[in-house]
């Protein structure tokens, strides 16, 4: 294809890629399969590797992030982001609605929104283009975190329609309930610290450094204000309705998300809709917002210091119930990690009954400054579990008892210790604790590492109590004569429990890498290793640098690896299941060969042949490995046009070999 066709053909995708955004993250309605919409990704991410001239800040490629923001820049809001003054009662709704009257004549519209319990943000357009996406700081500068801004799906990269050439919009970017407790689950899979609540962690995936992870975690956006386009329509409720013409994402009147009404009664309604059915919303609200509609009102009505006049929120009390703290229970997770949960008198809260919350840590009791038969608040938040936000200190008793943390394992009786650096508190005994050897055999056989059929937790504990398996490696030993023994094991559920097993050699080795419960190798980051390093020996012989310049594999994660497989017992498990035939090494695909066995390549720049993604898939699939960075271990360099000059100097520099694409195509077939 010449430059020209490429042009077209970039423009052309590009549009279509949009627009298929738009109907699946606006309109909520999907065209095109995922597999489809992938594969027109693809080919526009090639075709402006391969023609650079062509690629734009403005590219739909830019939705799945990569660009990397080292320090948020600060930078004044042209128009001052001002908060609204809160309520918390209908007495001061009544108070605000008689105030706007006395203020403006009559015949008063409101409008009434939800108050969306996110991070504000302002987001620039100049002609149709996103420019410019910043937080709102402290109201009069704030940070500049366009790039990740770019990657949420429902914010327009261009703008359809008929749009002013240079205003602001404002919204609330948010974290959808479900995508956050699928964060939530990765984090559990992979033994870390779950977050507490959505809002604190849209606020911190906003200002994280790489914007590829700020893509995939699903953040959301709702708009709820434009600034700088003068007046394009009467009121605000039909301009919100307006910018949907140009591509963004309004809140549903459908949905009752947004209402207009004449009357108080119209407002309390609204409220009091909401005050009951906010629960069962897909993301988190903290209240309520009611805006006068008609913009020559608003002007007549102004701002104090702080707010608009002609606006107002009202706050939900967070749905809080009393109740008594029984007493504190520890967990163990299968790496030792200890979870503190408070077990209190059942009681209602948000339409079910509530008798456990976690309480994450020792930190968190200290902080609270818990004791039992405390009279405790517990909330519910984004999470399933509630949790405790204080206690009612007045109501303490003489029989209130301080808690103290465990300091042995409440399983084995073993010493816990807290690492360097974390809150968490572990029990020590990770090749003994009972929970612990159980926990591990469980993720082992889950859904999404062997899922292994007919085989479950309660079997497992069987198994486990009656001596038959303490690893994973002595399910793959079980015989039938043995496991018949099992109360409740009938001849059918042993056979299928033992094809289970010999079936689940067959599953890939990114999963069974996975299933190892190495802490920090959750199911992604197992996929990236075994992609990149192809087989469970050259993991083993990993050094931390060569591990650290895997894609996306960081110290963390780096050193985890290297003290697991430090323990000569994780080396013979894997011994053993090798042995029984699971699978370690990722299958070869066609046209694959050893070529490049040992040999490590940056490749930079732009090519004629193949696309940046063709030669890097060259590399790997002729046992090559792509790195990120020169360094003096580099074995070469592929050098396309416009590869930046700081690179080649540093790769001649460090004495780096450089190849151009035809002398690469030359060592291949060597
Ligand atoms: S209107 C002049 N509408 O609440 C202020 N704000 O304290 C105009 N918020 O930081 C704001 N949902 O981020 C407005 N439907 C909504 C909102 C909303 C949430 C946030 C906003 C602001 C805070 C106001």
């Amino acid at each position: 294809m010449n430059a020209d066709s490429a042009k077209i053909e970039i423009e052309k995708l590009s549009k279509e890629l949009n627009q298929h955004n738009q109907s699946y993250y606006v309109e909520d309605k999907s065209l095109i399969s995922d597999f489809d919409f992938d594969q027109l990704l693809i080919k526009l991410q090639e075709l402006e590797e391969k023609f650079p001239q062509w690629a734009n800040d403005y590219s739909p490629t830019k939705r799945v992030g990569g660009d990397i923001t080292k320090k948020f820049e600060t930078v004044i809001h042209k128009y001052p982001m001002l908060s609204l003054s809160n309520t918390y009662s209908k007495e001061e709704i009544e108070d605000w609605v008689s105030r706007v009257k006395k203020m403006v004549e009559d015949d008063i519209e409101y409008v009434c929104e939800l108050k969306y319990d996110g991070v504000a943000i302002g987001i620039q357009y100049i002609d149709g283009k996103l420019t410019q996406a910043i937080t709102r700081g402290d109201g009069s500068k704030g940070e500049n975190v366009t790039a990740n801004v770019k990657t949420i799906r429902s914010i327009p990269l261009v703008l359809e329609g008929n749009y002013p050439n240079d205003f602001e919009i404002r919204g609330e970017i948010f974290f959808p309930l479900e995508n956050f407790r699928k964060l939530n689950e990765l984090k559990r899979e992979s033994g870390e610290q779950e977050f507490a609540n959505p809002r604190n962690t849209a606020s911190g995936t906003l200002k994280m450094q790489d914007s590829k992870v700020v893509a995939q975690r699903g953040l959301d956006c709702f708009l709820y204000g434009v600034y700088g386009t003068g007046n394009l329509r009467e009121g605000h409720f039909e301009t919100v309705k307006k910018v949907a013409d140009w591509g963004f994402k309004i809140p549903s009147e459908k949905l009752r998300y947004i209402e207009k009404t004449k009357s108080l009664d119209g407002v309390m309604d609204f409220i009091e809709f909401w005050s009951e059915k906010r629960q069962k919303l897909p993301f988190e609200i903290d209240g309520i917002v009611i805006k006068v509609n008609k913009y020559h009102k608003q002007e007549e009505l102004g701002y104090t210091a702080k707010s608009p006049r002609w606006a107002i929120s009202y706050k939900f009390k967070a749905e809080r119930v009393e109740t008594s703290l029984m007493n504190v229970t520890f967990q163990v997770g299968r790496t030792g990690a200890i979870t503190p949960v408070a077990n209190l008198k059942p009681v209602q809260l948000g339409g079910t009954t509530v008798q456990r919350a976690s309480l994450y840590n020792a930190d968190q009791i200290v902080k609270l400054d818990l004791h039992e038969n405390d009279q405790v608040y517990v909330e519910k938040g984004g999470e399933i579990i509630p949790k405790i936000v204080g206690v009612n200190l007045t109501e303490r008793s003489g029989n209130s008892r301080a808690i103290n943390f465990i300091d042995k394992c409440p399983e084995c009786d073993s010493l816990l210790k807290k690492k360097e650096g974390e809150v968490l508190h572990y029990c020590t005994n990770d090749k003994g604790c009972p929970t612990q050897l159980k926990g591990k055999i469980e993720h082992f056989i889950g859904r999404k590492a062997m899922d292994i059929d007919g085989l479950g937790a309660e079997t497992v504990d069987n198994l486990f109590e009656v001596g038959l398996i303490n690893n994973i490696a002595d399910l793959y030993e079980l015989t039938f004569d043995q496991v018949i023994e099992i109360e409740r094991m009938a001849d059918k559920s042993v056979n299928n429990l033992l094809s289970g097993l010999k079936m689940s050699k067959e599953i890939s080795f990114p999963k069974v890498l996975f299933g190892l419960g190495i802490r920090f190798v959750g199911e992604t980051v197992a996929k990236k290793l075994a992609n990149s390093l192809k087989n469970i020996d050259a993991l083993i012989e990993a050094s931390f640098d060569s591990l650290i310049e895997i894609d996306e594999i960081g110290d963390k994660i780096a050193i985890s690896i290297i003290s697991h497989f430090e323990d000569e017992e994780n080396i013979e498990i894997v011994q053993r299941l090798k042995g029984h035939g699971l699978t370690f090494e990722i299958e070869e695909i066609e046209g694959s060969s050893t070529k490049l066995k040992g040999l490590s390549f940056v490749v930079s720049g732009v090519f004629t042949k193949f696309s940046r993604t063709e030669l890097k898939e060259l590399i790997e699939t002729n046992g090559g490995k792509n790195i990120g960075s020169i360094s003096k271990k580099t074995s070469f360099v592929v050098a396309g046009e416009k590869m930046g000059p700081s690179k080649l100097k540093k790769a001649s520099d460090l004495g780096v070999e450089i190849l151009t694409e035809d002398q690469f195509i030359a060592l291949l077939n060597e």
